[in-house]
C-alpha cells in the first residue's frame, strides 16, 4: 500500500527487461526484413530503457562496420573491425560492457554525451552479422544483467530475421 501522493515505485531492471523481451517478440513476430526489424528494435530499446542516449545497429560489410538503423544523435558511419568498442566486440565475438568509455583504448566518441556503453555482437552460426550498440550518458550504466538481457533481445532479432549476405 502506497501513500496517495508517493510516486509509483520504479520498475526493477529485471521487470523492465522481461517486458521489453516480450514486446520485442511481439513486434518482430511474422516480419523477416532485416532493416525493418532492426529499426523497430532500436526504437523499442531506446524508448524503453532509462538513461540511454543512443541505441542502434552496425552491419559488418567487407571487414568494416557500417551504420544501420538507430535512435539518437547522428553517428560515425564506418568503423574498422577491431576499432573502438563496436569493432572490438565484432572482432572478438563477445559482448563488451564498458563502464567508462574514456578509459577504453580507441573508443570512438560519436556522441560526446556517452559515458558508458554495451555492445552485443550479432552472431549467425559462425558469421558476425554486425553489432547492437547501446550508449548511456551515465558512467557505469550497464552491468552483466543488462548484457544478458540485450543478448536475449539480439537472439530474438536473429531468429526472427532473414539476414542479408
Ligand atoms: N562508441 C562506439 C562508436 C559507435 S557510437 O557510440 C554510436 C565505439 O567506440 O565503438
Amino acid at each position: 500500500m502506497f501513500a496517495l501522493h508517493s510516486p509509483a515505485p520504479a520498475a526493477s531492471a529485471e521487470a523492465r527487461y522481461a517486458e521489453l523481451i516480450a514486446r520485442a517478440r511481439a513486434l518482430l513476430a511474422g516480419e523477416r526484413d532485416q532493416g525493418a526489424n532492426a529499426a523497430n528494435l532500436a526504437a523499442l530499446i531506446f524508448h524503453a530503457l532509462p538513461q540511454v542516449n543512443w541505441a542502434g545497429f552496425y552491419w559488418l560489410k567487407d571487414e568494416e562496420l557500417v551504420l544501420g538503423p538507430f535512435q539518437g544523435q547522428p553517428a560515425c558511419v564506418r568503423i574498422a573491425l577491431g576499432r573502438g568498442v563496436c569493432g572490438t566486440a565484432a572482432l572478438e565475438r563477445r559482448t563488451l560492457v564498458v563502464t567508462d568509455v574514456s578509459r577504453f583504448p580507441g573508443h570512438i566518441a560519436c556522441d560526446s554525451a556517452s559515458r558508458s556503453e554495451v555492445v552485443v555482437p550479432l552472431l549467425h552460426g559462425d558469421r558476425v552479422v554486425g553489432v547492437l550498440d547501446i550508449d548511456s550518458p551515465l558512467p557505469g550504466r550497464f552491468d552483466a544483467a543488462d548484457a544478458r538481457a540485450l543478448e536475449a533481445l539480439v537472439a530474438i532479432f536473429i531468429e526472427a530475421t532473414r539476414l542479408e549476405d
